[in-house]
């Protein structure tokens, strides 16, 4: 661990409380320059410490500090083995975790940046990932004999697992939105993109890279024209750990649900939790909008519709896109 990582933990451990720089100096055995040093690098990268001449230093004990250690302090024990690369900015945490699956990085590493400046959505939209309001992390996945099909499953694992992660740490539940974006107060908190490297010769899954994006608190300017009338956000005030407990609590559950391969650990859950089943919604395809009444999520994931004619169909996410009708 770096000291600047060391001072970190040591502030956050202090709760709010000042700690003087000789006191600092003596617990992480270094000079009172290399603590001068870790503060400043600490402040350059945003993080609100106060100094104080005859106290010390202090750390905010409501900031929500995105940490390796804040996360592990709520890892359980079946995640210890994750390894972890948190980065201040980085163009799309999707984008180089592919480029490290292309290099034959190992599997189970987590990406998690503070702010993204190409974030990527679904059907090639752009996902606003701005600084200090979100969680962007990506998963590089390594599974063995994996069809695209059954990776497809991820995403809707994802939807689950993001879903009770959001319960914990609010004790609010969102509603998942077919296929896999989160709501609250009807508006998307979060989004899911999973892309994957296919090799052609077994038509099995290389890798898989399963990105997942919360917006956890409102952005200082708004959110952009475009998507202002649709996105919300998790929490309205920073909370201490806010952005370490939801990464862990999502990796707990959806990293079960991935090694546990059960359907049926997640598929009952998500149907409860779907906020279209029993609703009227548009179906929107490339060339055409049909209205239908939704009446179930299949094991597939699939959303199995009946249209005004009684005509039924099953409709697999990246064909189609769905609106419900509010009423
Ligand atoms: C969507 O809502 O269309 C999916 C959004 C997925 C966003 C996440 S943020 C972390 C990861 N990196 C990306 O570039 N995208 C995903």
């Amino acid at each position: 661990m770096s000291t600047r990582d060391k001072l970190l933990e040591l502030l956050e451990s202090s709760s709010g409380e000042y700690l003087s720089g000789e006191e600092i100096a003596e617990k992480l055995n270094i000079s009172r320059t290399s603590v001068w040093k870790a503060v400043n690098s600490l402040k350059k990268d945003g993080y609100d410490i106060r100094s104080l001449h005859n106290k010390g230093y202090s750390l905010d004990a409501n900031a929500d500090i995105l940490s390796e250690y804040g996360i592990r302090k709520f890892l359980n024990g079946k995640n210890k083995g994750l390894d972890f690369d948190i980065r201040e900015e980085v163009t799309s945490t999707n984008a180089l975790l592919k480029k490290r699956g292309d290099n034959g990085e190992k599997a189970d590493l987590v990406m998690i940046a503070v702010k993204q400046t190409e974030g990527r959505g679904r059907f090639g939209r752009s996902f606003f990932s701005p600084s200090g309001t979100g969680l962007y992390m990506s998963i590089l996945l390594r599974p063995v004999n994996t069809t695209v099909a059954e990776a497809t499953m991820y995403t809707t694992m994802a939807a689950v697992a993001a879903m009770k992660a959001v319960e914990e740490l609010t004790g609010c539940r969102p509603s998942i939105k077919w296929v896999n974006d989160l709501y609250m107060d009807n508006r998307k908190v979060c989004g899911i993109l999973t892309e994957a490297s296919v090799n052609m010769e077994n038509g099995c899954i290389d890798y898989a890279v399963l990105g997942i994006g919360f917006n956890l608190y409102p952005p200082s300017g708004g959110f952009p024209e475009d998507i202002e009338n649709k996105a919300g956000s998790i929490l309205k005030y920073s909370r201490a750990d806010s952005r370490n407990k939801l990464a862990a609590f999502f990796l707990n559950e959806f990293m079960e649900y991935y090694r546990s391969g059960s359907r049926s650990s997640y598929i009952d859950e998500y149907r409860a939790g779907s906020m279209v089943i029993g609703e009227r919604v548009n179906v929107i395809m490339p060339d055409s909008e049909r209205e239908a009444y939704v009446l179930d999520v299949d094991e597939e994931c699939r959303l199995v519709v009946r249209y005004d004619d009684g005509s039924e169909e099953k409709l697999s996410n990246g064909e189609v896109s769905i609106r419900r009708i509010e009423g």
